[in-house]
């Protein structure tokens, strides 16, 4: 009987300590979603200030005639955001978007509703198909934190290419370029709501943490909202190894003839 009891108490206690730090993760998880949920909520407001994404489109879409080996047809953003950029591409290319964030995906499918929109996650998405043109934009692929999520990603990728496809990556801002102690301010200010963002940075070897503040005022109260974003800390010569990697033959990186703000263009051909 006692041992017995001395091999169910440990085993308790066990699943009492289970359940207290799942409760924590889904806490943690929800703080998460609630977070990107103002990203999302504030996106388009916050960008429409510093973006031309027809002009964006445009060059992608020239940049893509320049290399493609045949007439590209169906073409896959992933991290699409809100759209903007699908807005445009999916007037002549059968488009698809993929993004983590479920918000997103809700407003980019209101706003572009001639293209399929998924959610799912750029490291391990699975579509049962292959594109003529991969696109991931605006720095998407910096959310992956890690240079092994990168491979992963750059790997996944290669298998949605079609034969002969093309990969176009607009990469995070690079470790050289990174600026210690930079101050964003992002504002925008309609008849409705007046919205200023303010960001700061910290830099550790593996990572750079960009810490975001919003204070959005509308309806007679002004709100504080923040939001952590955990970005990978990486040079060209990276992304070039984790394109090589997975298989891709050639790799270019462009930064001529592009759009002010531009983080500069792989392009990657299977
Ligand atoms: C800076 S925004 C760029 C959005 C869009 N490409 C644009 O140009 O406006 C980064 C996007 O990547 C998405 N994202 C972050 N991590 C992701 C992941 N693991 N898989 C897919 N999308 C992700 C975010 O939700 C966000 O919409």
């Amino acid at each position: 009987m006692f041992q017995k009891l001395e091999r169910i108490v440990p085993r308790a206690r066990f699943a009492l300590f289970l359940r207290k730090s799942n409760k924590l993760e889904n806490k943690i998880w929800f703080m998460a979603q609630e977070d990107f949920r103002i990203y999302a909520k504030y996106y388009d407001q916050i960008y429409s200030h510093m973006k031309n994404y027809e002009k964006e489109a445009k060059i992608v879409e020239n940049t893509i005639r320049k290399f493609e080996s045949e007439k590209s047809k169906t073409l896959l953003d992933v991290g699409c955001g809100t759209g903007e950029h699908l807005k445009y591409l999916s007037l002549n290319f059968k488009c698809t978007g993929i993004d983590i964030n479920r918000n997103m995906i809700k407003i980019a499918r209101d706003k572009v509703p001639n293209a399929r929109f998924n959610v799912a996650s750029m490291i391990d998405f699975k579509l049962g198909e292959r594109f003529d043109v991969i696109t991931c934009l605006f720095s998407a692929i910096g959310h992956v934190q890690t240079f092994d999520n990168l491979v992963r990603t750059i790997s996944n990728f290669y298998g949605h290419s079609a034969e002969k496809g093309l990969v176009i990556v607009e990469p995070w801002i690079f470790k050289k370029d990174f600026i210690k102690g930079h101050i964003g301010l992002n504002i925008h200010e309609d008849e409705n709501i007046k919205l200023a963002r303010m960001s700061t940075s910290k830099m550790t070897e593996s990572k750079r943490i960009i810490y975001m503040h919003y204070l959005v005022g509308e309806k007679g109260e002004v709100k504080h909202f923040t939001e952590i974003h955990e970005m990978l800390a990486s040079d060209c010569k990276d992304y070039v190894e984790a394109f090589k990697s997975a298989g891709f033959t050639k790799v270019e990186y462009l930064t001529d003839d592009l759009w002010d703000g531009s983080r500069g263009l792989f392009i990657a051909k299977k």
